[in-house]
C-alpha cells in the first residue's frame, strides 16, 4: 500500500526517476536478506570453518535425530519436558564429543522442527570459539518413503529415521548414527577408526544388544548370540547401496511388510532380522561402544572389555541419565553437564571419580554399584579417561582430504 501510494504521489508531481531509484534500493535489500537466509539454511550453522583450508579438513560425520513429535503445538506438560530432556542430552553428547576430539565433527541433524534445530545449534553458543569450530551442524527435515504412508504412521517419529539414513544421505560415503542419549568417554576419532577394521564386504557396525533378543519377549530372528542394539551404527553408505535384495531400502521394506505385526522395537527389530539373514555384512562393535544400564544392573558386568579397557561410549537409554534410579550412570552424565567447555578435562576426570565414589559411600540408588570395584563396572566409567583425556582436546588438526584420522 505505501509503495503504491508513493508511486501515485510521485507521478502526480511528475518526477519519474525517483521510484526507480527506490526500487533499486528495495532490490538490493531483498538480495541481501535472501543471501543471508541462504547462508543460514544451506550451509553449516554453528560456526562453520571459513578459512582457506576449511574445505580440506577431514570431518567425522554423525547423524542424530531429534523430534518434537505429533503434539507440536501443545504447551507445557510431558511433551515439553521430554524436549528439555532431549536437549540436555544432546548438549552433553556434543560437549563430550567436542571436548575429547581434535577433529572437525559434522552433525547432520534430522528433525521435524526448524525451531528445535535452532535450539540445538544454540547449545554450543556459550563455548569458547576454538571448541565451537569443531562442531558443524546441518539441518535435514525428517523423511519417509513417499509411497509408504503406513511406515510413517506405524513408527514412532524420529526413532525410525535411522533406517532411512543410507537413502537420505546417498551422496555421502559413510557416517555414524548415534542416539542423543549417548556420551563419549573416548575420542570420537577412535570410533571412526572402527571403519578401518571392516573386511571387504562388511557394510555396517553395531554393538551387541546383550539383552531382550535372547529372551522370550522376542519372537523374531536376530543377529548373533544376543542381537544388535541400534543406538550407535557405523554405516558405510557406499556399500549399503549394493545390499542384497536390490539395496538397503527395498530389503528393509520387504522385512517391514513381513514382520510388522510382530515388531516390538520397530527399527531395531528390522535391523536384526536383516542381519540375521546376512551376518557376513555386519562388523560387530565391542560392547564398550554402547554400554547400557542392563550391562551392569543385573549383578554382573556383562561387558568384560569395558572392565579392562573402560567404557568408550555410554548409552543412557531407559532414561538412565535422568531418572535418579541408576546414579553411577547419572553421575557421569551430570559431571559432563557441569563441565565448562575449555576447562581441563583431567579435572573433570578427577571430579567424576569422586562423584562415582560418593554414589557408593552415600548409598545413592544404583544397582551397578553392587558390582565389585576391582575389574568391575564402575571403574570402567573412568578407565577410558585415564589414558586419553590428558592429551585430548587439543586444537583441531587438519589433514589432507581422504587421509585417515590420527590422534
Ligand atoms: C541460546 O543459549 C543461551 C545460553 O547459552 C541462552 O541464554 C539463550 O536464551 C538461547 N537462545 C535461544 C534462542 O534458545
Ligand atoms: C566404504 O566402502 C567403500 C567401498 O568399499 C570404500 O571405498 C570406503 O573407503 C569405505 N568408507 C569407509 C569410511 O571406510
Amino acid at each position: 500500500m505505501t509503495i503504491l501510494s508513493y508511486f501515485r504521489c510521485v507521478r502526480k508531481r511528475g518526477r519519474t526517476m525517483v521510484p526507480f531509484v527506490m526500487l533499486f534500493y528495495v532490490a538490493v535489500i531483498l538480495m541481501f536478506v535472501q543471501y543471508n537466509f541462504y547462508e543460514v539454511w544451506n550451509t553449516s550453522v554453528a560456526s562453520p570453518i571459513r578459512d582457506g583450508h576449511g574445505q580440506d579438513a577431514r570431518e567425522i560425520v554423525f547423524f542424530i535425530s531429534v523430534c518434537k513429535g505429533e503434539a507440536d503445538n501443545r504447551q507445557g506438560g510431558k511433551i515439553a519436558s521430554d524436549i528439555d530432556r532431549q536437549l540436555r542430552q544432546t548438549a552433553v553428547l556434543l560437549k563430550s564429543a567436542a571436548a575429547l576430539s581434535s577433529s572437525v565433527l559434522r552433525f547432520k541433524v534430522v528433525t521435524d522442527s526448524e525451531d528445535l534445530f535452532h535450539q540445538i545449534t544454540n547449545l554450543t553458543s556459550s563455548w569458547p570459539a576454538d571448541y565451537q569450530k569443531r562442531i558443524l551442524m546441518d539441518y535435514h527435515k525428517v523423511w519417509y518413503p513417499a509411497e509408504r504412508k503406513d511406515m510413517r504412521s506405524m513408527f514412532r517419529v524420529c526413532s525410525t529415521e535411522r533406517l532411512f539414513i543410507p537413502e537420505m544421505f546417498s551422496d555421502l560415503d559413510a557416517g555414524i548414527y548415534v542416539d542423543t542419549d549417548m556420551l563419549f568417554l573416548r575420542p570420537p576419532e577412535q570410533l571412526w577408526e572402527e571403519f578401518q577394521k571392516f573386511n571387504d564386504v562388511q557394510l555396517a557396525a553395531l554393538a551387541p544388544c546383550l539383552f531382550h533378543y535372547d529372551t522370550n519377549r522376542n519372537k523374531l530372528p536376530y543377529y548373533g548370540k544376543t542381537g544388535l542394539n541400534a543406538g550407535v551404527m557405523l554405516l558405510n553408505i557406499t556399500r549399503m547401496k549394493s545390499f542384497p535384495e536390490g539395496g538397503w531400502m527395498p530389503a528393509l521394506i520387504k522385512v517391514f511388510d513381513r514382520i510388522k505385526k510382530k515388531m516390538k522395537l520397530a527399527d531395531q527389530d528390522i535391523i536384526n532380522v536383516l542381519f540375521s539373514k546376512y551376518p557376513e555384512l555386519m562388523y560387530e562393535l565391542g560392547c564398550e561402544w554402547n554400554y547400557r544400564i542392563f550391562q551392569c544392573s543385573k549383578g554382573t558386568n556383562k561387558c568384560p572389555d569395558a572392565a579392562t579397557n573402560g567404557i568408550s561410549l555410554l548409552h543412557g537409554n531407559a532414561l538412565a541419565f535422568v531418572s535418579g534410579e541408576e546414579m553411577k550412570i547419572q553421575a557421569v552424565f551430570e559431571a559432563w553437564e557441569r563441565h565448562v567447555m575449555g576447562s581441563s578435562v583431567s579435572t573433570l576426570l578427577t571430579t567424576l571419580q569422586q562423584d562415582l565414589e560418593s554414589v557408593s559411600t552415600k548409598h545413592l540408588p544404583s544397582k551397578c554399584a553392587r558390582i565389585r570395584r576391582r575389574g568391575g563396572a564402575w571403574e570402567a566409567f573412568t578407565e577410558g579417561g585415564r589414558s586419553v583425556w590428558d592429551t585430548a582436546g587439543s586444537p583441531p588438526r587438519r589433514s589432507v582430504k581422504g587421509a585417515s584420522i590420527t590422534l
